[in-house]
């Protein structure tokens, strides 16, 4: 096991490509399938692209993640907290992660994730609305938003001018289809890149497509201005 360039997050490199991990907060237990790597007493997660956009970010070679030990993480779009999970390894007991989501099917295996990992609240609302969460949510280090929603950039905007503080980490996963089926989704994150320069709110630090482990989707890293 070697360390990545980023902390908290781990490597095996393989003839083509690598397998990436983290350190298991809650050793001897698994959130979605994956595999356990022990290594000097240490246990280790697989973290697999075609789960995880941010995974597949990292595959893909994104040049930041802003997500460290410590960290306060707003994370919007939790789902069953398969990535909430590995975010959840990489902050730390350290850190905390207020993950929401507005799917009651999906809570319910949130909320049982959740009450392994001390780290992350459940919170069950809608992203588009911050007001109706401000009340449940401190200033945060990092936004993470993985919506697929039309409106996913309006949305992303209204909660980084809520929550993030000045110079955090937002990472934001655009799907294109949902903005516009009718659209090539190159056209459409060049609409989005175009919109984030002309918010003036963030900088983009850098952006990746997430092929061939998940279609149609761009995955950027910014950071508030
Ligand atoms: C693609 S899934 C997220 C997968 C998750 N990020 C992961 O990697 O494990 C998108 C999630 O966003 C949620 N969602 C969509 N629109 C939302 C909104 N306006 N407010 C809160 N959650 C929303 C959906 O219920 C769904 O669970």
């Amino acid at each position: 096991m070697q360390n990545s360039r980023f902390q908290g997050v781990y490597e095996i490199p393989k003839r083509k490509g690598k397998v990436i991990f983290t350190e298991n907060l809650t050793p001897g237990k698994i959130v979605y399938g994956e595999s356990l790597v022990s290594e000097s007493n240490i246990e280790y997660r697989e973290w697999i692209p075609s789960r995880s956009k941010l995974s597949a970010a990292i595959h893909n070679g994104i040049r930041e993640i802003g997500i460290k030990k410590g960290d306060v993480v707003l994370y919007l779009g939790a789902a069953s907290g398969t990535t909430v999970s590995h975010v959840s390894d990489i902050v730390k007991k350290e850190g905390f992660i207020f993950a929401l989501d507005f799917a009651p099917r999906v809570m319910r295996d949130l909320v049982f994730v959740c009450e392994e990992r001390k780290n992350i609240a459940p919170l069950m609302a809608d992203a588009n609305r911050p007001e109706t969460f401000m009340q449940y949510v401190s200033e945060v280090d990092v936004i993470y938003q993985d919506v697929a929603q039309k409106n996913q950039l309006e949305i992303f905007l209204k909660n980084v001018d809520m929550f993030l503080k000045k110079g955090g980490h937002g990472l934001l996963a655009i799907k294109a289809r949902s903005i516009d089926v009718t659209k090539k989704p190159r056209d459409i994150f060049r609409e989005v890149k175009n919109e984030l320069e002309a918010s003036k709110k963030v900088e983009i630090i850098d952006a990746k497509e997430l092929e061939p482990f998940t279609r149609d989707h761009v995955f950027f890293v910014v950071k508030k201005r």
